[in-house]
């Protein structure tokens, strides 16, 4: 069984996703999820449904980004992940990190990649009067949004969209493409899918 390790921020609503999707004949199962904000609402979600929770509040490293992986490293060790899903996780890795993950760490990020990398992606898809937005499900490369694309869902732009309405369905596409992205990559399947 493929062991998932899971990292959040904040509500965790792609990682409940994640943890309710791999059940029955599913190749994973989630080992531990890890917030680096002590409190996220994410982390009661996670134990309310049996998955070990851990915190690395990275506060308490100031600048020093090494330190704070370090201890990522020791907090997840014991769970033993193979495969670590950033699900919201609202901290730059360092090259040093995502090269000891190379190959097992994906990322979701609410644009259609690559455009809009970065953070206020949906108030900037439409800005740029956009027709379409989505989100990504990629491999997680030392540059910031990049790597290999392995799922893509999308959405035409209403003329009454907010940043706010945009976020939310979008959200709703997030969830069924992590999971969706996550089995295919379990199962050693990595040519991109893209749902419409
Ligand atoms: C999600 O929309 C995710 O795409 C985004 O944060 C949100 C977390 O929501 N991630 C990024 O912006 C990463 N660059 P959630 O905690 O409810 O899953």
């Amino acid at each position: 069984m493929t062991r998932v390790g899971i990292l959040i921020s904040g509500s965790g609503s792609n990682m409940e996703a994640l943890v309710d999707s791999m059940t029955g004949d599913h190749p994973a199962r989630a080992c531990v999820v890890l917030s680096n904000v002590p409190g996220a609402g994410g982390l009661a979600r996670a134990a309310a449904r049996g998955v070990a929770i851990e915190t690395v509040d990275h506060r308490a490293f100031g600048r020093d980004r090494a330190a704070f992986e370090t201890a990522l490293d020791a907090a997840l060790a014991p769970h033993a992940p193979d495969i670590l899903c950033l699900a919201g996780f609202m901290r730059v890795l360092t090259a040093d990190f995502v090269s000891r993950w190379a190959g097992r760490m994906l990322n979701i990020h609410p644009s259609l990649l690559p455009k809009y990398r970065g953070l206020d992606t949906h108030a900037r898809a439409l800005a740029a009067g956009e027709a379409e937005h989505g989100c990504t499900v990629h491999a997680v490369t030392p540059a910031l949004d990049d790597g290999p694309i392995l799922g893509q869902a999308r959405l035409r732009i209403a003329p009454d969209d907010t940043p706010a309405t945009l976020a939310a369905r979008v959200q709703l596409l997030e969830h069924r493409l992590y999971p969706l992205v996550l089995r295919r990559f379990a199962e050693g399947e990595t040519d991109p899918v893209m749902l419409d």
